[in-house]
């Protein structure tokens, strides 16, 4: 039962700055800065040995992928990147030995997902897992893993459990990036950050309620755009993945920079645009982009900084805490998630369940 609660999604989502504890609990090292994860089943020999990674998942899990490809490339300076788990087998991939594969699920049980650990293991490759449902199929086809302890999700659309999902991605790549060439200054600088988190995620939930005529204006909208840049992409297209399944509006999701290059045309006073501009080394570029838009009277919202000054343009601002640009990604996607829950509340829609979807794809 969603109890005192309108819906699961909406509890699922309150419940996060106390399911985020559960997957840093005990995996975390601040006197070396750095993560145990023992779940892996690798030493640091084996987590020298890799030079590459490849992330596996689909939806939500997919973006959160990306996110995830970034922090390890970061932190850990391994070439990385995400994958739609539904295409990769199709393409008859090349397993290396000396890449790691992750899968992301929050079920266990998604078959695409499950069929590309297959693939990896049956040509020899080493896939380790980010899954939440314990003793799941995926779980138990990986040669080891990290349980992202959310709690059940009931809701269709992932918000908790994908927030678990960044912090997994997070301590995977502290632990890669501390065996390498990750100072313990940077190490520490990071396992604070991913201790001060659970309580930043709290401060932006507490802002819910100024979300709320936003989200309603926006679903107004038949059609959106979500914009962001390096990090920020990925957070813009879990937040337009959001958006569509539950408001059923169309929303999609550009690289800030590659605005100029096509949809720009689409801007008007009727299609709204949501942007990621966080405090960052392109924060200027991201503001020009904001003009652009601006100039073509694209109604806008920016997530966003309090440092962060936009100047002339005509915005609805949210502001985020900061945390280490690193782990900013996170605290930038928990306001998507109000805001498609927010606008499906007001189209009348059934949160939990969207039509055509199902939680989990268990059949081909
Ligand atoms: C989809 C769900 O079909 O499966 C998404 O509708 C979800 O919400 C995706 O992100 C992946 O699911 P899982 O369980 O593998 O994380």
């Amino acid at each position: 039962e969603a109890g005192e609660h309108e819906s699961f999604m909406r509890k699922e989502i309150l419940e996060q700055p106390t399911s985020s504890q559960a997957v840093l609990r005990g995996r975390l090292d601040e006197r070396f800065g750095t993560a145990h994860l023992g779940g892996l089943d690798m030493d640091a020999r084996d987590l020298r040995a890799v030079r590459r990674v490849k992330i596996l998942g689909c939806g939500s899990a997919y973006y959160v992928g990306q996110m995830g490809a970034a922090l390890i490339e970061e932190l850990a300076r391994i070439p990385a990147d995400a994958e739609a788990a539904s295409e990769f087998r199709y393409r008859d991939p090349v397993i290396e030995p000396d890449t790691l594969y992750v899968a992301v699920s929050q079920s266990g049980e998604t078959i695409d997902t499950l069929l590309a650990v297959q693939e990896v293991r049956r040509k020899g490759g080493r896939c380790v897992g980010l899954v939440n449902v314990v003793g799941s199929a995926i779980a138990r086809e990986c040669d080891g893993g990290i349980y992202l302890h959310a709690g059940p999700e009931v809701a269709v659309a992932s918000t908790k459990a994908l927030t678990n999902m960044f912090l997994g991605f997070a301590l995977l790549a502290l632990q890669l990036g501390r065996t390498r060439d990750l100072s313990i200054a940077d190490g520490k600088r990071l396992v604070a950050g991913l201790e001060r988190l659970p309580a930043q995620i709290e401060e932006v939930l507490a802002g819910e309620a100024d979300l709320v005529e936003v989200a309603h204006q926006l679903a107004e909208a038949r059609s959106l755009f979500f914009i962001g840049r390096v990090r920020g992409f990925p957070v813009a297209r879990e937040g337009a993945q959001k958006f569509k399944e539950i408001s059923y509006r169309h929303a999609e999701a550009y690289q800030t920079s590659e605005l100029k290059h096509g949809p720009l045309a689409l801007i008007d006073p009727e299609v709204p645009t949501v942007a990621l501009v966080p405090r960052d080394e392109l924060t200027e570029r991201n503001i020009g982009a904001l003009h652009e838009i601006d100039a073509r009277q694209g109604p806008l919202v920016v997530i966003t900084h309090a440092e962060v000054d936009l100047g002339e343009v005509r915005a609805r601002r949210i502001d985020v805490p900061r945390n280490e640009p690193e782990l900013d990604p996170i605290l930038l996607t928990i306001p998507l998630q109000l805001l498609a829950y927010h606008a499906a509340q007001h189209l009348g829609h059934d949160i939990d369940k969207p039509r055509n979807l199902a939680k989990s794809v268990t059949v081909e």
